[in-house]
């Protein structure tokens, strides 16, 4: 029996089936209550010191002997190791006992274990939107060197997004691999690498053991990403345009680690990186949550993306779907560029008219048109099979609804889990009116005839139902209209501050995330629903999985321009060109929502300033955050780090980070920050630069120097900004900013003053 089967089913309470697989939610496996079942052997990760200098196979024996020790014969241990991590990092996945775990922890060669556990999966139009129009300028031949990969759930090879019509060989930096799959139709130059990872060793009888995507998110993350140009792409005719990346010469690595039923394991995170660093990716997307919250070594993606930027390979990824509650920000780690979702200028919605005369406006995509005027119309608590089931019946749940009474009429639903509409055609019903607060801004794609209203409008509708014998209605074909203003923070979109460290802001920038048209896999209908016949080559879907790959697509494209620049400079470059995004515009929560802002690619090529560091100081700020020197090493990949002589760090946060971000202690005690910065001039060799200090009220902002003279490309200058805040009550976030302006550049650093909830 698997863990994670066993764990996972009570906290599954997920409101839409759409939402939650291309949006990125942690299974919340509870560790403390599955660690106390009996004695069977669960999976986990140890993590051993340096990476010694031998071939990998000789390294895979040194794993065994390790495990040897712990378990009775070398036979046993290499029948228990399912996976060694030798490429890029040092470690074994195995099963073991608790008593083993205990046993294996103790042992001076081995840095940490940590038990396997399962994260979830977190447009023509959005590019136009965020500024690069197809005639971007762009270094092609760069472009079709530089290499993406996706952590995901595979790929569909056939679609046209993906095909090498014009691409040459890949480029020879290229490792990777790509097998003969089932029912992978296989790589060609556009897609070089394709692998899948399953180290649980359990089938999941709703997947192929193959990077094939049977899901569709994968596919839709990489089209995004790096799609070809595919003219007339549509959702039956919804959102019309041109499909493309934001490199579309770029080529694709796709590691498949998110499986149909079980989710996407621990093991198999960790397996992708490894092999992603190994294979010479220069991005890595990754669209998928969960694991530890707050300590970054428990945590697979942070520790996958501390070894890829070690060798200069940038980790994207979600900031997550649990928002609008503070502090659900994931993958906050400071080496990750942590994105959040933001809304285009569009919305999908359908007109409903009533019996009435009274029309309304729903959301959501249904593109069905009705063949009669009106439909008789009932609420789901009207049309239960018996008394018994009256609650069910209101949310229109499985077996709950009288089929007598919901055939040929539209359902007034109460929604608490997808496919409500799946469950009134399924017993005939015409259409269903699905009535919830939570996704305000999300259309979601109907089996059936549906659409989506507030609990206001849901109201009236109830209402009407009940004021007249003969209640009808109507719902139309769904329309794209102009919806104004955007860009605005998704209502979904996990905010900060991070749960990982007071000192730095999360999430880093917002890209569009709502209703994003992309390719789609053919092995499954738009929904997934029982009874939809809908497949389509293109669909919408929304979540920070689908804004994690347009940074990504931009970092890329950054990329292909400066390959030589480091992971955090084309961080820098992201973040300090993002367009500050209105405070007006229902974003309450502000920089906690949006980060710098709003992604602005164009810009990011030409930054002017960047904020550049290697690893160390990383490692000074985890040291400053209290880790101690085995768990670092799970981190650097070395038990060498001895905090206690490594030089302090840079300031208040030690790291050369591009936003800045001040808690308070308490709400009683005034606080000082002292940040310091140093930037790089990658713009015009004579360039000036004056700051200008955006402070909020409470608040003292100083820099100095005020003017930065820089005389040559590549030149460094640093420079102090003294953060004083007052106290403020509990839970308040106050941004200010700094700006650094040439005549050609601005360089914007959010400045956010923050008093912790209970501080
Ligand atoms: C996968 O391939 C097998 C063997 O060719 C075939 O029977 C099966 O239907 C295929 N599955 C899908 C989802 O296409
Ligand atoms: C675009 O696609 C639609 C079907 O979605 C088709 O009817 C139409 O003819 C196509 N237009 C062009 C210009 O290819
Ligand atoms: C309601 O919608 C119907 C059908 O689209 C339309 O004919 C009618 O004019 C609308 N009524 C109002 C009051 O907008
Ligand atoms: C109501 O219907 C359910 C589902 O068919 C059935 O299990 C239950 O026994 C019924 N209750 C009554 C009181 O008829
Ligand atoms: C509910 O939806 C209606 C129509 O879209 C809108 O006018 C209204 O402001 C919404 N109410 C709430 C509380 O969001
Ligand atoms: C290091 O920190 C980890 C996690 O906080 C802890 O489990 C471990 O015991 C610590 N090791 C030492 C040597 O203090
Ligand atoms: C770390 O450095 C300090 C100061 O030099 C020294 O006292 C301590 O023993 C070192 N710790 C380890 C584990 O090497
Ligand atoms: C920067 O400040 C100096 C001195 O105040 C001024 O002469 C110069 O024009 C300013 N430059 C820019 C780009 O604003």
């Amino acid at each position: 029996m698997s863990r994670s089967k066993k764990c996972v089913h009570s906290d599954l309470s997920i409101p839409w089936q759409q939402l939650v697989l291309p949006l990125l939610i942690l299974v919340s496996i509870s560790l403390v209550n599955c660690a106390t079942e009996d004695e069977e052997k669960k999976l986990y990760i140890a993590f051993l010191g340096d990476h010694p200098l031998v071939n990998s196979n000789s390294l895979d024996e040194t794993h065994i002997h390790l495990l040897s020790s712990v378990k009775e014969s070398y036979d046993d241990a290499k029948e228990s190791i399912v996976y060694s991590y030798t490429k890029s990092m040092n470690a074994f996945a195995a099963k073991l006992s608790e008593d083993e775990v205990n046993k294996l922890s103790g042992m001076d060669e081995v840095l940490s274990v940590i038990p396997n556990q399962y994260y979830k999966l977190h447009t023509t139009k959005s590019w136009d939107f965020v500024g690069l129009p197809v005639t971007a300028r762009r270094k092609l031949r760069t472009e079709s060197d530089v290499i993406v990969g996706l952590i995901d759930t595979g790929i569909s090879p056939q679609s046209e997004s993906f095909k090498d019509d014009g691409f040459g060989p890949p480029p020879t930096k290229w490792k990777g691999t790509c097998g003969p799959y089932a029912n992978f139709s296989g790589c060609n130059n556009k897609i070089i690498g394709a692998r899948y990872f399953k180290l649980d060793g359990t089938p999941d009888a709703s997947d192929i053991l193959s990077p094939v995507d049977v899901d569709g998110h994968g596919t839709h993350t990489s089209s995004t990403l790096a799609g070809n140009l595919v003219t007339n792409a549509s959702l039956f005719g919804l959102a019309r345009g041109t499909a493309r990346g934001a490199v579309p010469s770029a080529r694709v690595a796709m590691y498949k680690v998110c499986w149909a039923s079980d989710g996407c394991a621990a093991v198999d995170i960790l397996a992708a990186f490894d092999a992603a660093i190994h294979d010479g990716v220069d991005i890595i997307s990754i669209s998928i949550g969960g694991g530890g919250n707050q300590d970054y070594t428990i945590d697979t993606i942070p520790i996958g993306a501390f070894h890829a930027m070690q060798k200069g390979i940038i980790t994207v990824a979600s900031a997550g779907n649990t928002g609008p509650s503070l502090s659900s920000v994931m993958n906050h780690a400071p080496w990750i560029l942590t994105v959040a979702a933001s809304g285009i200028d569009r919305e999908f919605r359908s007109n409903v008219h009533f019996g009435n005369g009274k029309n309304i406006s729903g959301l959501g995509v249904s593109t069905f048109n009705p063949t009669q005027e009106l439909y008789p119309l009932i609420s789901g608590t009207d049309a239960a099979l018996n008394s018994t089931t009256v609650e069910e019946a209101r949310f229109c749940l499985q077996d709950s609804l009288d089929p007598v009474k919901v055939k040929g009429r539209i359902v007034h639903c109460k929604v608490l889990a997808s496919g409500a509409e799946s469950v009134v055609r399924g017993i005939g019903g015409v259409g269903t009116i699905v009535e919830s607060d939570q996704f305000p801004d999300v259309a979601f794609v109907f089996m059936a005839p549906a659409t989506l209203v507030n609990g206001t409008v849901g109201a009236s509708i109830n209402d009407y139902i009940h004021s007249t014998r003969s209640p009808s209605a109507v719902i139309y074909k769904t329309q794209e209209i102009e919806k104004e203003p955007a860009p605005f923070a998704a209502s979904f979109s996990s905010r900060g501050p991070s749960p990982g460290s007071k000192r730095i802001l999360k999430p880093d920038i917002a890209a569009p995330g709502i209703d994003i048209l992309a390719a789609y896999t053919p092995l499954k209908s738009l929904t997934g629903l029982k009874g939809d016949t809908q497949y389509s080559k293109f669909t919408i879907m929304s979540g920070t999985s689908m804004a994690c790959p347009h940074v990504a697509g931009v970092a890329a494209y950054v990329k292909s321009f400066h390959p030589d620049w480091s992971p955090a400079a084309i961080k820098s470059a992201i973040l300090t060109t993002a367009k500050p995004m209105s405070r007006r515009v229902n974003n309450n929560d502000e920089e906690f929502a949006f980060g710098s802002g709003q992604l602005s690619p164009t810009r990011a090529v030409s930054p002017g300033l960047v904020f550049d560091m290697d690893e160390m100081p990383y490692i000074q700020f985890l040291c400053h955050e209290g880790y101690n020197a085995s768990s670092l090493a799970v981190l650097v990949g070395s038990k060498r780090v001895n905090c206690s002589t490594l030089l302090p760090g840079l300031g208040y946060d030690d790291l050369n980070y591009p936003t800045m971000q001040l808690s308070l202690k308490n709400q009683r005690e005034p606080i000082t920050g002292v940040f310091r910065r140093r930037v790089t001039n990658v713009g015009p060799a004579l360039s000036i630069y004056n700051a200008t200090i955006n402070a909020p009220a409470g608040v003292e902002i100083t820099v100095r120097p005020t003017t930065l003279y820089f005389s040559r490309v590549l030149q460094e200058l640093s420079f102090t900004v003294v953060v004083k805040a007052k106290p403020m009550p509990s839970g308040q976030m106050v941004p200010g900013s700094l700006v650094w302006k040439s005549s050609r550049h601005v360089v914007r650093s959010p400045i956010v003053i923050y008093s912790p909830i209970d501080g």
